[in-house]
């Protein structure tokens, strides 16, 4: 293990530094600028999943409807609750949360979706799911440790994000239905 570098004296000093940065310190390893904004690609890829899953929700009929619909309302309020957690996270490195609906769509890094077909909107969502998967893992390994809070926070999503992949491969296969289209 290497020796703790910073003597005391350093440590407190630098902490009376730029004290209008918050919870930035001179420790802080990223390149804060381009955390905020890949923050706010992943703010938009959540609320367009969150209006993705939400449509899906009010759009689900036919007779496997119920627990499928069940299912696309609780992703919808955990993906809500991730772009939450992404919002308040931009603020602390005391950036701003882009909102505007004109560019969400083009922001994120998942699609919404249109079908009316209660099986295509599965696949529609797992095809969403896997691209936040694919987009989240880099993210964490191009944070490594360079901002350790930032990075546990999208590995705890990432995490959530599996789940809900796995939930929807398995109702496809519990229906029946093939995985990939065809
Ligand atoms: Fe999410
Ligand atoms: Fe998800």
């Amino acid at each position: 293990m290497a020796d703790f570098l910073t003597d005391v004296a350093t440590l407190r000093k630098q902490a009376r530094l730029h004290m209008d940065q918050g919870p930035i310190t001179e420790a802080y390893g990223a390149d804060r600028e381009r955390v905020i904004a890949v923050l706010n690609e992943v703010l938009a890829t959540e609320l367009v999943c969150v209006l993705r899953y939400k449509r899906h929700y009010y759009m689900a009929h036919g007779i496997n409807s119920g627990p499928v619909a069940a299912e696309f309302l609780q992703h919808a309020n955990e993906e809500q609750g991730h772009a939450d957690i992404v919002a308040a996270r931009i603020v602390q490195l005391q950036g701003e949360p882009d909102l505007n609906p004109d560019t969400l769509s083009t922001r994120s890094h998942a699609e919404y979706a249109h079908s009316t077909d209660l099986m295509e909107m599965i696949r529609e969502d797992l095809v969403a799911e896997r691209v936040a998967i694919a987009s989240y893992q880099e993210i964490v390994r191009w944070l490594s440790t360079s901002d350790p809070t930032t990075r546990r926070m999208i590995e705890d999503i990432l995490s959530v994000e599996e789940e809900h992949a796995d939930d929807l491969l398995n109702l496809l296969q519990g229906l029946g239905e093939p995985v990939n289209p065809a």
